[in-house]
């Protein structure tokens, strides 16, 4: 067994966090870095993560910023090229990067048949792209980690965006297979359900009588923060969870109970 006192340390960890240059994965870029890892914002708003970086970096943290389209096979390849070229390895990914904010929420009958193909391919194909492209270096890791972000909107099953949804619920399956596949190598993988979390991006199509409902619905009675989630991808990333693997784990407020 390892000391105690190491078994959260992410100091020294190099974390590849997609689509990181807003909202939750902006946070958990910044959280990240505050705890000594070394942080890869592979975003495909370059401008954007390159603003979050500047950010770690003038606070005398470790960030590296490569322009990636999660959906492309050829970007995500590239990436783990840069991954190893600049870091030399990777402990940690977050498959965050997804088509979220800017959807419009709507009945199913009236999702355009280009916008249901590009989130099911972004949100799922995305994921998949980035983690072939990383395992390679994951399974050099004595702590390889994948950090799937689904959404508690499955558990809900929340209404008017079927393919954002449907798309999110794909990745459990993902999580629990490809646990199974990468056992072996002792790297996990693990899902992340977050309730509904308010972030800087303003969302046109969700009214604040819907917030507030949602609010009414958790046991903790106030609004979800990005900050919400960082403990538990620090526990999902550290040590701490080695034995942990295949798993869905709800951040709601308890707004659900899986
Ligand atoms: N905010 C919520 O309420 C909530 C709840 C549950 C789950 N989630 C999930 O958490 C993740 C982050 O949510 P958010 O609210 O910060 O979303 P967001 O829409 O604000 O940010 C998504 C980020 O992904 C990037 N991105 C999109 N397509 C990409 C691509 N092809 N390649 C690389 N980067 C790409 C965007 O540029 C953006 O920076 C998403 O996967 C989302 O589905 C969010």
């Amino acid at each position: 067994m390892q000391p105690i006192q190491t078994l959260f340390d992410l100091r020294g960890r190099s974390v590849v966090i997609t689509g990181a240059g807003q909202g939750i994965g902006r946070t958990f870029a910044k959280s990240f870095a505050q705890a000594g890892a070394t942080v890869v914002l592979a975003e495909m708003n370059e401008l954007k993560a390159k603003t979050v970086a500047d950010e770690i970096t003038s606070q005398g943290g470790k960030a590296v910023v490569i322009a990636t389209d999660v959906g492309n096979h050829a970007s995500t390849q590239k990436m783990a090229a840069q991954v190893r070229a600049q870091l030399g390895k990777a402990d940690v990914l977050i498959n965050n990067a997804g088509i979220f904010s800017s959807l419009k929420m709507r009945p199913f009958e009236q999702i355009p048949d280009d916008e249901w193909e590009r989130v099911l391919h972004v949100n799922i194909t995305g994921v998949f792209n980035c983690c072939r492209a990383l395992t390679p270096l994951l399974r050099a890791s004595a702590s390889g980690r994948i950090i799937n972000i689904s959404s508690g909107a499955i558990t809900l099953g929340r209404p008017n965006y079927l393919h954002y949804t449907t798309s999110k619920a794909a990745l459990l399956g993902l999580t629990r297979s490809l646990a199974r596949e990468l056992g072996p190598a002792a790297i996990t993988v693990n899902a992340i359900l977050p309730g509904s979390t308010h972030t800087e991006i303003e969302r046109e199509t969700v009214t604040p009588q819907q917030r507030q409902h949602i609010v009414e619905m958790q046991c903790i009675p106030r609004v979800q923060v990005p900050e919400d989630l960082v403990g538990t991808a620090m526990f999902l990333a550290s040590d701490a969870s080695a034995f942990l693997t295949g798993q869905g784990i709800t951040v709601d407020g308890g707004a659900t109970h899986t």
